[in-house]
């Protein structure tokens, strides 16, 4: 056992860490030593609260640590790339989990004895707590649901949806109010229990009207819910350190979800309020689009990449989905060595989820220094022999600008139509996750190289 003061040394300790692991995870350079705080802070959390907080069942405690543990082991090991924005959905909804269950046990909790306006003080945190936990813990059930394909990506738009909202906001308010006075008399459990109700509902209700597309900043967001649901448990369990580190997550997912809306350019109560986007991708083929496209085979692709003097890569989520960026790689070194100038040009969204290819090509070792955001190459593009396109499509689509009614009209894109040549990578005319043509397949200086991106790629390196 330790004593009060180490355990408060320690908790700003981790705060400190946690603090610095988000200041490192703000770029792909320090993204490890980030890790490593964040970890360390972790470490020192829990032993701290193991050693100087908890006085009983210990056995219970291990075990559970145990537990937990192994699964998160297993599944941290065995979950790919691609799949990330499933795990940390599921693991939203656990913490939303736990801060329901601190809450029923806090309010049963019999050595909880208050008085007066600390009791109505208590009583709020915990409601507030638990109908925090069960939005996000519902919400990121369905998440995980239509990220990993069991529920469609389809949004479910009832009719009056805005109206039902509005609704079981009000009835939450009047059962907060029912709570708080029958918990003083004694009772309370029954406003508790029909509250969570109607928040688990509310959670699948909102995250069932929005589309696949909008999906990863339901998940961001759900993130930011996570954290307050964490907040509220430690004003719950008077713990300062849960406050400090749920109040962290909640405020960082919140501005994460701000930057890729602005990214998309899409309105953050517009994406909340669901609606846009499709199933999961593939969805319409070509046929609108008046045009030809332009074959190119990887022995051309190679002869044009070797001749070039400016190479700029644009991965996608097909990069991802073939795991080829250790080819890109070579590629990249093949061509360096031959003296090309060769440039990544990384959109804020490509991807599933924030930092994507930031993470998939550092996996791969391609030097940080030529991996630029699109702010910072955007204007180059005239100036490009041969930009690749390893399986994007929506972030390169030229309608964002040209057409005022497209779904994706206004995110900024990367103009790589403006370049001498552009090779796309993909399998086959299908759309991208928004569900929307793209005119760039069609234009006079694109031409398409069909297969899949590890495979065209693993052929062009060999030629080359
Ligand atoms: P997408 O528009 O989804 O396009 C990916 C393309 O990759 C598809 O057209 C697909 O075409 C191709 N592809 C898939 N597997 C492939 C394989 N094995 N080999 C070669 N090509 C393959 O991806 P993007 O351009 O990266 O855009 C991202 C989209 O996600 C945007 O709409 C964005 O708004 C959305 N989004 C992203 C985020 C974050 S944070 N990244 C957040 C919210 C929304 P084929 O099927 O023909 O091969």
């Amino acid at each position: 056992m330790i004593g009060g003061g180490i355990v408060t040394v320690s908790y700003i300790t981790a705060m400190i860490l946690f603090i610095l692991a988000l200041g490192g995870l703000s770029g792909p350079e320090t993204a490890r030593r980030g890790n490593g705080y964040g970890m360390a802070g972790m470490v020192i959390a829990v032993l701290a609260t193991i050693l100087g907080i908890v006085t009983r069942q210990y056995t219970i405690l291990l075990v559970a640590l145990l537990i937990g543990g192994t699964i998160g082991i297993v599944l941290a090991r065995r979950i790919q790339m691609t799949q990330m924005p499933e795990l940390v959905a599921s693991l939203h909804s656990l913490v939303g989990l736990a801060a329901v269950m601190v809450g029923f046990a806090n309010f049963m909790d019999p050595t909880m004895l208050f008085t007066g306006v600390e009791q109505t003080i208590h009583d709020i945190e915990i409601y507030i707590g638990i109908l925090i936990g069960a939005v996000t813990f519902s919400g990121s059930v369905i998440a995980f649901g239509k990220l990993s394909a069991h529920i469609s990506g389809k949004p479910m738009l009832l009719p009056a949806r805005h109206w039902l909202n509005l609704g079981l906001l009000v009835a939450v308010i009047w059962f907060g109010r029912e709570f708080v006075l029958q918990s003083a008399a004694g009772g309370g459990l029954a406003p508790l229990m029909i509250m969570t109700a109607i928040a688990l509902l509310y959670g699948v209700h909102m995250v069932m009207a929005i589309g696949g597309a909008d999906m990863p900043v339901v998940v961001s967001m759900l993130n930011s819910y996570s954290g307050w649901a964490a907040a509220a448990t430690g004003f719950m369990l008077s713990n300062d350190l849960l406050i400090v580190t749920g109040a962290l997550v909640g405020s960082s997912g919140a501005i994460l979800s701000y930057i890729m809306c602005r990214a998309m350019n899409r309105k953050f109560i517009a994406v909340i309020a669901g609606g846009f986007g499709t199933g999961g991708g593939a969805v319409a083929v070509s046929g609108d689009i008046e045009g030809e496209v332009t074959p190119i085979d990887t022995q051309e692709t190679a002869a044009l990449l070797a001749s070039a003097k400016e190479v700029m890569i644009v991965p996608g989520y097909g990069m991802a989905v073939a795991h080829a960026q250790h080819t890109v790689n070579e590629i990249t070194r093949a061509l360096r060595d031959k003296k090309v100038n060769v440039r990544f040009g990384i959109h804020p969204v490509a991807g599933r989820m924030p930092g994507h290819m930031n993470v998939l090509l550092a996996e791969a070792r391609v030097p940080y220094d030529i991996v630029y955001e699109m702010d910072e190459i955007n204007d180059d593009f005239p100036d490009i022999d041969v930009s690749i396109v390893i399986g994007a499509n929506d972030i390169v689509n030229p309608s964002a600008q040209e057409e005022p009614d497209s779904p994706i009209a206004g995110m900024p894109v990367l103009e790589v139509w403006k370049g001498k040549t552009t090779i796309v990578l993909k399998r086959s005319m299908a759309t991208g996750y928004a569900g929307v043509q793209n005119p760039l397949f069609y234009k006079e200086n694109t031409r398409m190289l069909f297969g899949d991106a590890k495979d065209s790629l693993d052929a062009v390196l060999k030629a080359l």
